[in-house]
């Protein structure tokens, strides 16, 4: 099978992408620096400027899989939020994955089983102080997400993935020493914070045909948060 990943050298998508390359998968990679980890034969990896580089990835005449991982973490209190955070925002989460999905349409059109997995995030759901921007590119993710799932039925399924608070690069900031770790973990109802494996194998169930049947859906991996109050 061939996957585009977009993103691939940290957290999440570097997770996934090591699973598939060690499935023996076909694995193509992009990022904004060079590939970090061990060469394997499957595996190509693309250096981009950033998400508004992705349509020159080259791929193969079929995919069966894109996994759009470029997300922010852009948390200010509302009066603190300039346009520029709201564009830049939107560009990253919402337009990279709008760019990346049509770049390999046709080649998704043509794989067996194909799908697409983007990343939402709990923000959406549950109302949080000072994720204004964030949560308003990622909401539109989860619109992207169910408009293109219809539009591309039956033969493309898309889904996203709505993690809370994991230990990846992307979230050192907020874990940066154990009092911030406690208190992250102890506002989520299963009591810790997500790991880069949780969120990554929750978006590998949807890339994979184990998912076949699952289409249009927001697969929130939190911890609880934003469903339960315990
Ligand atoms: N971790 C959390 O707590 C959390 C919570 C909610 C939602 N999420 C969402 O989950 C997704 C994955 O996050 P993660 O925690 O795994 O983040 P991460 O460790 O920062 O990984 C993101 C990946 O995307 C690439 N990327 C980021 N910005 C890019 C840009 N402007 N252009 C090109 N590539 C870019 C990075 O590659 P390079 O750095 O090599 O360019 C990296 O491989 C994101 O969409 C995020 O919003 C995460």
């Amino acid at each position: 099978m061939n996957y585009l990943i977009v993103g691939g050298n940290s957290g999440i998508a570097n997770t996934v992408a090591q699973n598939l390359l060690s499935d023996g998968h076909n694995v193509i990679t992009c990022g904004r620096e060079e590939w970090k980890g061990d060469s394997h034969d499957n595996h190509t990896h693309h250096v981009l400027n950033g998400v508004t580089e992705v349509d020159q990835i080259e791929l193969p005449e079929e995919l069966n899989g894109l996994l759009y991982a470029p997300g922010t973490i852009n948390l200010k209190p509302f009066r603190g939020l300039k346009d520029d955070d709201y564009l830049h925002d939107f560009e990253v989460n919402a337009l990279g994955a709008v760019r990346a999905v049509r770049h390999a349409q046709n080649a998704l059109k043509k794989g067996e089983n194909a799908s697409v997995v983007l990343f939402s995030t709990v923000a959406v759901t549950q109302g949080m102080p000072f994720h204004a921007s964030v949560a308003m590119s990622k909401g539109a993710v989860e619109g992207l997400t169910r408009t293109l799932a219809a539009e591309f039925a039956p033969k493309i399924r898309v889904n996203a993935v709505a993690p809370s608070l994991s230990d990846t690069p992307l979230a050192s900031s907020l874990l940066s020493n154990d009092k911030r770790r406690e208190s992250g973990a102890e506002r989520h109802p299963l009591k810790r914070v997500g790991t880069a494996d949780d969120i990554a194998n929750a978006a590998l169930y949807l890339l994979k045909n184990d998912s076949s049947w699952v289409s249009g859906q927001i697969l929130h991996v939190d911890g609880g948060m934003s469903k339960l109050r315990v």
